[in-house]
């Protein structure tokens, strides 16, 4: 391997697969594609038997389509962009596909891209999309006069899914579902979206859980103590080695570095810069050595790196996976 490499540990991934889909399984979990942006690993998600899947973007609805996942795809997501919904809109005849809509806005734009299913995304306390829960109703009102299909309402608790504290996380949880509850209630539809991997399992059945994360893992979420193990890394090289400190070859451009700096497996990290990681090995290192790093946020971190190598549990490379859903 090239460094920086980004590596999927196969054994982890599978077992990380498998507890949420016992834990959620079919239609309780629309997996987010937005965590590891690759048609490969969603096609890995759809075997355990998630058939419907959540994107962020455009582009990872195109790819999906074009993968042929796209039994049930929902953009979790405002586009107010009528021409790049249209590329949507086109893709009908071959997907199913539902839109979130927080506006009039976002209804017309909708409308006019030539889609025919949305959903009302409710604001639950994170600020960022969605509208008032007493606004649903009139919205989805508005929605069904603009011909449109209203399939029920989501509502991401953004703020909610990193609390360290289960018993916090579930308190604040139970906040967040009455509004979205409330607005289900004006709102009506089949669909109650919400949730990421740290409320996966404080969700009842009433809500399919947008989780994402739970398949490769980040050192953020792993201080929750979740029973998904580390299934993603970097390996980078030793390429330089002082007294008292080594360099590896991969740097803060391989890493999505808003939850903090990665972790240095057998080394403790110093500082990042673009292309370097200056750290402090436990043993000796020597120049051309391999090092692996985990990253603190999985999803800024996959779409920096253009494929995967899927490994077995001696590092041989099984397969390389396009993170093909990057872009949008
Ligand atoms: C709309 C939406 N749903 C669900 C998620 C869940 O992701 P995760 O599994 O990382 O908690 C996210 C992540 O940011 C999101 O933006």
């Amino acid at each position: 391997l090239s460094t920086p490499a980004l590596v999927i540990d196969a054994g982890a991934l599978e077992r990380n697969l498998a507890t949420m889909a016992t834990a959620r399984p079919g239609a309780r979990l629309r997996p987010h594609v937005k965590a590891h942006k690759c048609t490969a690993l969603a096609r890995e998600q759809y075997r355990h038997g998630h058939h419907g899947f959540t994107c962020a973007t455009v582009r990872e609805v195109e790819g999906m389509v074009a993968a042929g996942l796209g039994d049930d795809l929902l953009l979790a997501n405002e586009v107010v962009d009528t021409t790049r919904l249209a590329r949507l809109g086109a893709l009908l005849d071959r997907a199913r596909i539902t839109v979130a809509v927080d506006s009039e806005a976002t209804i017309d734009a909708a409308a006019r891209a030539g889609l025919d299913e949305v959903l009302v995304d409710v604001n639950v306390g994170l600020p960022r999309c969605g509208c008032a829960p007493e606004a649903a109703g009139e919205l989805a009102e508005l929605a069904r006069a603009r011909g449109l299909t209203v399939r029920g309402v989501m509502g991401y608790e953004g703020h909610v899914v990193g609390l360290a504290d289960r018993d916090t996380r579930a308190e604040q949880l139970r906040v967040c579902l009455e509004r979205l509850h409330a607005a289900h209630r004006l709102v009506g539809g089949e669909l109650v979206s919400a949730g990421g991997t740290g409320t996966y399992d404080l969700h009842d059945d009433r809500t399919e859980v947008q989780a994402g994360s739970y398949a490769l893992m980040d050192t953020a979420y792993a201080g929750l103590g979740l029973p998904f193990e580390y299934a993603a890394r970097v390996v980078a090289t030793v390429i330089s080695v002082s007294s008292g400190f080594a360099v590896g070859d991969a740097g803060l451009k391989a890493f999505g570095m808003d939850h903090g700096n990665p972790t240095v497996e057998g080394g403790r990290l110093w500082f990042c810069s673009d292309e370097h990681t200056t750290f402090t090995p436990e043993h000796p290192v020597v120049a051309g050595q391999r090092i692996t790093m985990l990253p603190a946020h999985i999803d800024p971190t996959m779409t920096l790196h253009e494929r995967a190598h899927l490994v077995d549990a001696d590092g041989h490379v099984l397969e390389v996976w396009p993170i093909d859903l990057r872009g949008w």
